[in-house]
């Protein structure tokens, strides 16, 4: 799919019938909420399916946790990439069960890890040593893995590498403790970013992964068994990106590169975005529109939704959201901010989208692909304002 114009087509995301009821549904409501249609996650994650046909797919419930989306997923057979044990009651008490869950921070209390173990979840991301020991003592016998860094933030929009991840030899020797404390030195994994542009950041991260099986099999006799390829496949955003076709067919290449057909390891993967995002349209209404002074070139557009309540990821303007509206005549470039008393919460004023210039109060904005890292980051109650709502269509 390719983006042609900066108004944003929504029958690039939907079918003419899905966006006539997601319109009439919004016709109907006051604004701001993001309606979430599901048929679209549906036919992303059997996309992925088909095109990752041995992989298991974990969905990232940090990227959208709505109750509706977790249970569409369960019944198509997902599995789960946990990252706090708030997420863990919410996927168990909509009945998934232990062994479909990956607990995938390496960020964790000790007392969540025995939690996690208490109500059956086996497997484990590590990166670090004293995380590790923790596993071993309160998780004994689970399946760990170790989550290498990656290089790639430059060709991310959303970069994670910095944070997580520990550096090949650490990995190393992090697995070869693993197995000395109890646990089942399992498998590697990486994450390239979200939002990442650049498909040959793959290559790299499993040329390291190659290394590290190589490695623990010949001086440490441990037979690795798994690789966990993480998320950072990318949503049609306003950035042209490759479809997910492109993505599966050069990173399968890649891993056939690294590993003989016949001793392919189980491998993971864990999307968040690019399973939910386009399936989201944020739906809002110009609060206000006005000049800073008799000749300013731009407009500032104040929108009913900003930073605060479900568009973090507008920070730096990392993402730009394809943005439609129904008016049709002359446009010109405005600022576009949020409605809170608060000078961060500018969505964009660096790059320009183009407005109607007639636009003005009560004139309704809706912002596609904004199924994911929406709700979830919305705030709870800054300036008053209450958490973005969702409807699930
Ligand atoms: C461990 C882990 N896995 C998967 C994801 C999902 O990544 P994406 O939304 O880029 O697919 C994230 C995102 O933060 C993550 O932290």
């Amino acid at each position: 799919m390719m983006i042609t114009s900066e108004l944003a087509n929504p029958l690039e995301y939907f079918s003419q019938q899905e966006w006539e009821k997601i319109k009439s549904f919004a016709d109907s409501n006051p604004t701001p909420f993001v309606a979430i249609n599901l048929d679209n996650i549906k036919k992303k994650y059997q996309e992925l399916k088909t095109n990752f046909p041995l992989a298991k797919i974990y969905y990232a419930v940090k990227a959208n946790p709505g109750n509706e989306i977790i249970s569409l997923l369960k019944d198509l057979g997902s599995n789960f990439d946990i990252a706090s044990i708030y997420e863990l009651d919410k996927v168990m008490n909509l009945g998934v069960t232990a062994d479909r869950l990956s607990y995938g921070n390496t960020i964790k209390k000790r007392q969540d890890i025995a939690e996690f173990y208490k109500r059956g979840v086996r497997l484990f991301a590590t990166d670090s040593e004293p995380d590790l020991r923790n596993i071993a003592e309160v998780a004994p016998g689970s399946k760990v893995y170790v989550r290498v860094l990656t290089e790639g933030s430059a060709t991310s929009d959303w970069p994670l590498s910095r944070k997580f991840g520990c550096h090949v030899d650490m990995a190393i020797d992090l697995l070869v403790l693993a197995k000395k404390l109890g646990l089942e030195p399992y498998g590697i994994s990486f994450h390239v970013g979200s939002q990442q542009r650049d498909i040959n950041v793959w290559d790299a991260a499993l040329a390291k992964v190659q290394y590290i099986f190589n490695w623990l099999k010949t001086e440490e006799n441990i037979k690795l068994k798994m690789i966990n390829m993480g998320g950072g496949f990318p949503a049609h955003y306003l950035n042209r990106v490759n479809d997910i076709s492109t993505y599966a067919k050069e990173i399968l290449r890649f891993l056939g590169d690294d590993f003989n057909e016949s001793e392919l390891p189980e491998i993971i993967l864990e999307p968040g975005r690019s399973l939910v995002a386009e399936a989201g349209v944020i739906v809002t209404e110009v609060v206000l529109a006005a000049r800073k002074s008799k000749n300013e070139l731009y407009r500032w557009v104040f929108i009913d939704i900003g930073k605060f309540s479900g568009m973090i990821e507008t920070l730096d303007e990392a993402i730009k959201y394809p943005l439609y509206y129904e008016q049709s005549g002359p446009v010109e470039e405005a600022v576009i901010a949020g409605p809170t008393c608060d000078s961060v919460d500018i969505l964009y004023e660096n790059f320009k989208y183009h407005l109607p210039l007639d636009l003005k109060a009560g004139d309704r904005l809706y912002w596609l692909a904004t199924g994911a890292y929406t709700t979830s980051y919305s705030s709870i109650e800054f300036n008053g304002f209450p958490p973005l709502k969702a409807y699930y269509i």
